[in-house]
């Protein structure tokens, strides 16, 4: 069994980077909350003390009695301090003997007209907001006033505050949890499909496809996976079929080879010239069987990727005029008239001299040898800037639903036909071959019965690869 490393590594990376996300949010929200709370808190007893300063400063004896009332209401606690550090007046839930939140410095800066604000903790641990202001009597005298105002509410309120907090970080690492394992879910379970896949692939199972129909990178992942199998099947098919052709093609001759020697040395003939034709026969099938072995090894070395080519600037008119001249003796017995239109003179093309002539005389012998009567016209010219070479006959012509199979190996239209003229059906696979590996293309248009014109096309080189000599 695979194991969903991918999902775990992508599972882990997201729950971690949401941790610290989280942490980060949370640390953040408390400190906000913390501040609120406090900036709240002093207003509020800031706010209380001016008051309560107010009052205290006006000369009405029942003030001292309002000020222990609206403490108690407000729930905070009141000191009176004087100049002695006396406790002059108390109020509130705050035990008097404790008085260590009443500092000298504090008392003489306090008596000298300025303000103190405090966080004080007194020795039970109650946590209070302390502030400290002077109140001014009517008869110059100046008293110091301590509001002190427990932060237990405001630490209660903090702690809901954070409770909530990791709650609702709690639900939602789960959440992320949970959708992380899907997301790793659905981004691995293709890539194992495809893992799986490619195993079979690679073991021979060469019809395995994948189901992989989204569009996005691993969509086309699958896509180039299944075009390989694709492809690979293909290849593994013509592979099959190209040795079964090759065995079928050796074995006749040999057969033919292997019967008249047969024939021959067993002396079952009669007169001399049953001999000689026997003979005929033997040297026809020899010569058919180099043909055959030399395409082969042509063609091999072409797919392998072995095949050199010596390329130059070439005058390609002459090349198709020779090829021309050592065909037309084959084109006179058969009573053909073989043309030659040259509509030069051309730019020189780049290829490799052998190579060309191959191609044309390749081209003038199927010509030759599936035309019964008429002519041969051998065109070269130039189209969209690029060299036209067209041989057209006036043949029997090629099935339309075969045009595009003529050029594959071994692929032969009349298989008798072919045979006897001594054709191994691999002609036409060779030129293709070499005209491509010359940056050219290759045409056929047919009709059975009145003619084939085959056209070939390559591409001049451009005046920078023409190092070799100067365009006529
Ligand atoms: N000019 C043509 N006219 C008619 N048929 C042709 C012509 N050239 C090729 N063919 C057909 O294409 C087949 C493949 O050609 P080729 O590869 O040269 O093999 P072969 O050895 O049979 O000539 C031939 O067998 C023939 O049936
Ligand atoms: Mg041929």
């Amino acid at each position: 069994m695979i194991s969903n490393r991918i999902g775990k590594k992508l599972g882990l990376i997201i729950v971690g980077v949401f941790l610290v996300v989280l942490v980060a949010l949370g640390f953040a929200l408390d400190v906000m909350f913390s501040n609120f709370y406090r900036t709240e808190m002093t207003t509020r007893v800031e706010e209380l003390s001016k008051h309560m300063v107010a009052m205290a400063s006006s000369p009405n004896t029942t003030t001292q009695e309002m000020i222990k009332d609206f403490a108690e209401f407000s729930e905070v606690s009141v000191f009176y301090v004087d100049g002695k550090e006396n406790i002059v007046l108390h109020s509130g839930r705050h035990i008097p003997a404790d008085r260590s939140f009443i500092q000298s410095e504090d008392v003489s800066s306090i008596l000298s007209g300025s303000k103190v604000r405090e966080e004080y903790t007194d020795d039970r641990g109650q946590r209070f907001f302390m502030i400290g202001m002077p109140v001014s009597h009517g008869d110059g005298q100046t008293e110091a006033l301590y509001v002190l105002a427990s932060s237990s509410h405001m630490e209660s309120s903090l702690r809901n505050v954070r409770q909530l907090l990791v709650l609702a970080g709690l639900g939602a690492f789960l959440l992320a949890l949970g959708i992380t394992w899907l997301i790793a879910q659905i981004l691995s379970r293709p890539l194992l499909q495809m893992q799986r896949a490619t195993r079979k692939i690679a073991a021979g199972e060469l019809e395995t496809r994948l189901d992989i129909s989204s569009r996005d990178e691993v969509g086309s992942l699958a896509e180039s996976i299944n075009d390989l199998a694709a492809h690979l099947q293909r290849y593994r098919d013509s592979q099959q079929e190209f040795f079964a052709n090759i065995s079928h093609e050796l074995r006749t001759p040999i057969t033919y080879l292997e019967g008249y020697a047969k024939v021959l040395k067993n002396r079952l003939y009669e007169t001399d010239e049953e001999r000689d034709q026997y003979l005929g026969i033997i040297e026809q099938e020899s010569l058919r069987l180099q043909r055959l072995v030399n395409d082969l090894f042509e063609l091999a070395k072409m797919e392998e990727g072995r095949f050199e080519l010596n390329p130059d600037l070439l005058e390609f008119e002459e090349i198709v005029e020779q090829a021309v001249h050592k065909m037309e003796w084959r084109a006179k017995q058969k009573g053909l008239e073989l043309k030659l239109d040259c509509h030069g003179p051309l730019p020189r093309l780049r290829g490799d001299g052998l190579r060309m002539e191959q191609i044309v005389i390749n081209l003038l012998d199927n010509a030759i040898s599936y035309t019964e009567e008429g002519s041969i016209i051998v065109t070269v010219d130039t189209r969209e800037s690029r060299l036209l070479f067209a041989v057209e006959d006036t043949g029997v012509g090629i099935p339309e639903n075969e045009l595009s199979l003529i050029f594959e190996r071994f692929y032969r239209v009349e298989k008798s036909r072919s045979r006897k003229f001594g054709g191994t059906g691999l002609g036409l696979s060779i030129v293709k071959k070499l005209v491509e590996l010359q940056g050219g293309e290759i045409y056929v248009i047919s009709t059975p019965g009145t003619g084939s014109r085959f056209e070939v096309t390559f591409p001049f080189p451009s005046p920078v690869e023409e190092t070799g000599g100067t365009p006529r």
